[in-house]
This record gives C-alpha cells, structure tokens and sequence, in this order.
C-alpha cells in the first residue's frame, strides 16, 4: 500500500444471490425473481488509519460486503481493492494484508487451548517457530488471554474466544482489520473493552473496518460511518456530521401502552412532525416506543400526546432527545434501525 493509497476503495460493488430452493438445489430463475440482492452498487473509500464503520440493521448487507472485501465470496459486479490490490485478481495479496474476524465464526478450535490455536494459525502463516512464539506471548498478554492461555478454548467466555480470534487475525501484523459485529454477544464490559483494543490498534496505526448494527458502538467508535440499507449506502460521513445534517431537529420518545395499530400514520399528520418509527419496547410487556423527529418538539408535542390518547392509547413515558444516528437512520429510513 503506498502513501497516497486508501487502505479499502470499494466501487459500484454488488452481490446477487440466487435463492437456494429447498432441497438446497439451485433453482434457475428465468425471469430473475428468485435472486436476492444483497449489496447492491455500494461505493466507499476507508482512509489509512481509520475506524470505518458499516451500520446498518439485520439483513442490510454488511457481512456480504465483508465477506467480498476478504475473499470468500466473488463480486458479482463492481470493484473492491484492499491495500491497492483488487480482491478478484489479487486474492492473496489482498488476503495477506488483512486480519478478519467474522461473527460467529469458529475460527478457533474449541478443543485446543488458546496457546495451542495460536501456535497452529501461526504455523498455516508459515511464521518461524522463535517469532511465533514471541509474537504469540506478546497477543496472549495484551488481548489479556495470557492468564488462561492453556486452558481449552470450551471453556473460554464468549469474550474471551472474540478476543483469540482477534489475537488470530493480528498473528501476521496485517495493516488492516475487517471486524464483523466485532462485540455482538459481549456483556457491556466485555463489549467496552474490545472497543478499547480497537482504538488502541488504531493508535498502532492499523485500519479498521467494522460492522455493526449497534448505533451508539458506531458512533462512539468510529471515524466514519456508512449507513447501509437494504444493500445501498444511503449516507456516509462522520458521526457528528451526520447527526448535525439533522439540523434543529429533536427526537421525542414516547412509551405507550398497547399495539401502535395506525398511530405511526396518525403522528406523521402531526405538524412539524418529519418522522415515526415505532417499535416493540424494550423494558415492559405490552407497550411499544415510538421515535419521532420534530422540527420543533415544543410545537409538537401537545398534539403528539392528544393524537395517542385520542387513538386510546395511555402515555407511560415521554422524553425529548438530542438527535443520535438512530435518529438518523429514522429520518432517512422512517424505520427503526432496531425493527
Ligand atoms: N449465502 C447466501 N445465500 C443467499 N442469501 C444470502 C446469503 N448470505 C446472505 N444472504 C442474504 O443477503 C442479505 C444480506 O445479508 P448480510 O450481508 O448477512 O446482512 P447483514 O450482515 O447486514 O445482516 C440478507 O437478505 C441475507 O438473507
Ligand atoms: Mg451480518
């Protein structure tokens, strides 16, 4: 990779899956029907050095574009180069300047200690013996695996086996890591320091390239964001940035007791009301939150609560928010990033 070059540059790149019939037999589609889109035309540019992000909520495209960008699955159109190297008609150099670590991958053996893993992987790299095992102690100690380093893997906490296959991808220093739902599974502690280890690869002066679907990890990580939908990016820029192109807007949360039936279409008549999203709620059996983005809640709000009580809804919580990207993707979207 040169000076100038971006460490991932990723052009007009689309995947269309033929959908597998049931009996795992390919079915052909003379008129197309039977192919799903995944990535559809997606370009990005992620700088040397960088957090990049791809948010985007389940089924969106992240994995699929993750899994072009290391080889695994061809482009069916579209260019994607890592390190300057195009992944069709440079695979391995593209794949030796890369780590990835995919989500629930079993790329660590589950009946091998973690040291044991490690020795192995370092062994497929062709890594000489010394190095390996300097290069293995070193990532045991700073993953913070060492302490448990020959102990079966079966026994390792969910964070720990993220941890081993991160220390797994960066065995052969590679200057870019592609990291799937890298703390999707972790416990909040767990999930707070694996992001602490990514900034502190970046310090190092790695790329990162991640995937998630958690807003606040996006938005607390990154550099960069892409939002991806239904396999097309429908904004990129920084966090910041992105929640400013909101404007004056607000968010206004509102918990109510019941099915939503008809109240999204009921608030989105609302004056100075720009978008709804409604969801199950997370903290109460039986009542559901709505996200609405006003241009002005003190305008809004009176009518708001009028419209739910008038559709019979009972008001258990309400609150005004600061815009966050989930804020965002509402207003680009009109649905939740968590549906
Ligand atoms: N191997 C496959 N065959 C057919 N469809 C697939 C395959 N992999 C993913 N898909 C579909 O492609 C879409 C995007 O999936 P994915 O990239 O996994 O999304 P994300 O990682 O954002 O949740 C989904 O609709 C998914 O069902
Ligand atoms: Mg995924």
């Amino acid at each position: 990779m040169n000076e100038r070059q971006d460490a991932v540059e990723v052009v007009g790149l689309r995947k269309v899956f033929e959908r597998r019939a049931r009996r795992g037999l390919l079915r052909r589609a003379p008129n197309g029907a039977k192919t799903l889109i995944a990535v559809d035309g997606i370009d990005f540019r992620v700088k040397r050095g960088e957090i990049f992000g791809l948010l985007g909520p389940n089924g969106a495209g992240k994995t699929t574009t993750i899994k072009m960008l290391c080889t695994l699955l061809s482009p069916t159109s579209g260019t994607a180069r890592v390190a300057g190297h195009d992944v069709v008609r440079e695979a391995a150099k593209v794949r030796s300047s890369l780590g990835t670590v995919l989500t629930g991958e079993r790329s660590v053996y589950w009946k091998l200690t973690g040291r044991e893993n490690l020795r192995y992987y370092a062994a497929l790299y062709r890594i000489p013996r010394r190095k390996a095992r300097e290069r293995i102690a070193e990532l045991l100690e700073r993953l913070e695996l060492a302490g448990r380093a020959d102990e079966l893997v079966e026994k390792y906490s969910s964070g720990m086996k993220q941890r081993l296959a991160l220390a797994r991808a960066l065995l052969p220093s590679p200057p870019i890591l592609l990291l799937d739902e890298p703390t999707v599974g972790l416990d909040p502690q767990a999930a707070r320091n694996l992001r602490q280890t990514i900034f502190d690869l970046q310090a190092e002066g790695k790329t990162v390239l991640l995937t998630t679907h958690y807003m606040a990890e996006a938005d607390d990580l990154c550099d960069r964001i892409a939002i991806i939908d239904q396999g097309k990016v429908i904004a990129l820029d920084s966090p910041a940035a992105l929640k400013e192109g909101l404007g004056a807007k607000e968010g206004v949360r509102l918990e109510i007791q019941g099915e939503p039936n008809g109240l999204g279409d009921a608030l989105r008549a609302v004056a100075s009301v720009e978008s709804v999203a409604v969801r199950p709620s997370a903290n109460g059996v039986g009542t559901c939150e709505l996200q609405v983005i006003t241009s002005s809640s003190r305008r809004s709000i009176g009518p708001i609560i009028e419209s739910v009580r008038a559709a019979g809804h009972e008001v258990v919580h309400f609150q005004v928010v600061q815009p966050t990207l989930e804020d965002v993707f509402i207003s680009l979207t009109g649905k939740s990033l968590r549906d």
